[in-house]
């Protein structure tokens, strides 16, 4: 069942959140929806630009729209996840997605009002929900490089007056976490105290956690055993963070890293165990399989098992 985000997060909000992963090609797309099936959990199947540049926007949604036939039972919204406008009103014209974020961020505060409000008139237009963001995060997001001294924290005090002025259904904000493996070098976690702030002054609307990857040091050391050379002070999200976070109004948590890192993963041990081999389906089933236990984990953890029921 196609919904928009909106629509998911009505009921979510304060109960659960929903994983927002990010999708490249056939196989994540197979490992996420039957594991969603499974579990029985509401999900967001998102792409970005660079995601659609490189498979074309026909291919994925057409791989999505496959995949919500061959797995009848999820729930689920298909959301453009850090567009600009070239591609938001190219996407909304054709159709196919039900939720689009715009990413305006880096721009000054009334040009991101701007731009995120002109979207969310053509969107709306088409029963299509709106994500926008406020407060930069650093990291690295395909090919858009931010680093640590140009990111901020979105400012409390600016979230009434940015949800007002642009109609948008949902707000992305910064609170501590980055894109990419690299989080938190600092040492610094989620700055709940922020969160906090924000959902006092926007109680009941949707907030959103981009950087929402865990970076597991364990498969970050299989990769690295296997022929990496990842960093491995990485450090992501971690789960007492995550569980905090949603009482105080995150429903969606964005997610690609983890899922890059397991692909690296299976790849690597798999091509170092066995050089004799060299057909892509060998790794890509032990990849699927892979992925349906991650999400598994990720659907218990943000407490969305069950509950494609609310949608019935
Ligand atoms: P991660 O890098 O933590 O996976 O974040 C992904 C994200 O925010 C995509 O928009
Ligand atoms: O937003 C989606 C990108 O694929 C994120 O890339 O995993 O490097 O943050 P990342
Ligand atoms: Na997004
Ligand atoms: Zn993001």
């Amino acid at each position: 069942m196609l919904l928009t985000t909106k629509e998911l997060f009505q009921k979510c909000y304060g109960r659960y959140a929903i994983p927002a992963v990010n999708v490249f090609f056939m196989e994540e797309i197979h490992g996420l929806f039957a594991a969603a099936q499974k579990a029985k959990a509401p999900f967001i199947v998102q792409t970005t630009p660079f995601a659609r540049d490189y498979a074309h926007p026909d291919m994925l949604l057409s791989m999505i729209g496959a995949a919500a036939r061959i797995y009848p039972e999820t729930v689920f919204a298909i959301h453009m996840d850090h567009g600009y406008e070239a591609h938001l009103f190219d996407a909304i014209e054709k159709g196919g997605y039900t939720s689009v974020m715009i990413d305006a961020s880096h721009d000054p505060f009334d040009q991101n009002v701007a731009r995120t409000r002109a979207v969310v008139e053509k969107a709306h237009a088409k029963n299509i929900s709106v994500e926008a963001e406020l407060g930069v995060l650093a990291g690295v997001e395909d090919d858009l490089t931010v680093d640590a001294a140009h990111s901020f924290y979105t400012n409390p005090q600016e979230v009434e007056d940015f949800v007002n002025a642009t109609g948008c259904d949902s707000l992305a904000i910064a609170v501590g976490t980055s894109h990419g493996a690299y989080k938190f070098s600092g040492g610094q976690g989620l700055r709940l105290n922020i969160l906090k702030e924000i959902q006092q002054r926007l109680p009941g609307f949707p907030l959103v956690l981009h950087g929402g990857s865990n970076v597991s040091s364990e498969v970050v050391q299989r990769i690295n055993n296997a022929g990496g050379n990842l960093k491995t002070d990485a450090k992501g999200v971690q789960e007492d963070e995550i569980l905090r976070a949603i009482p105080l109004g995150i429903c969606k948590i964005n997610i690609a890293t983890d899922t890059r890192l397991l692909w690296t993963m299976v790849n690597r041990e798999f091509f170092r165990d066995k050089p004799d081999e060299f057909a892509p389906t060998s790794p890509g089933k032990i990849f699927m399989e892979e992925y349906q236990q991650f999400m598994l984990k990720k659907f218990e953890l943000f407490g969305c098992v069950g509950k494609a029921e609310d949608f019935k």
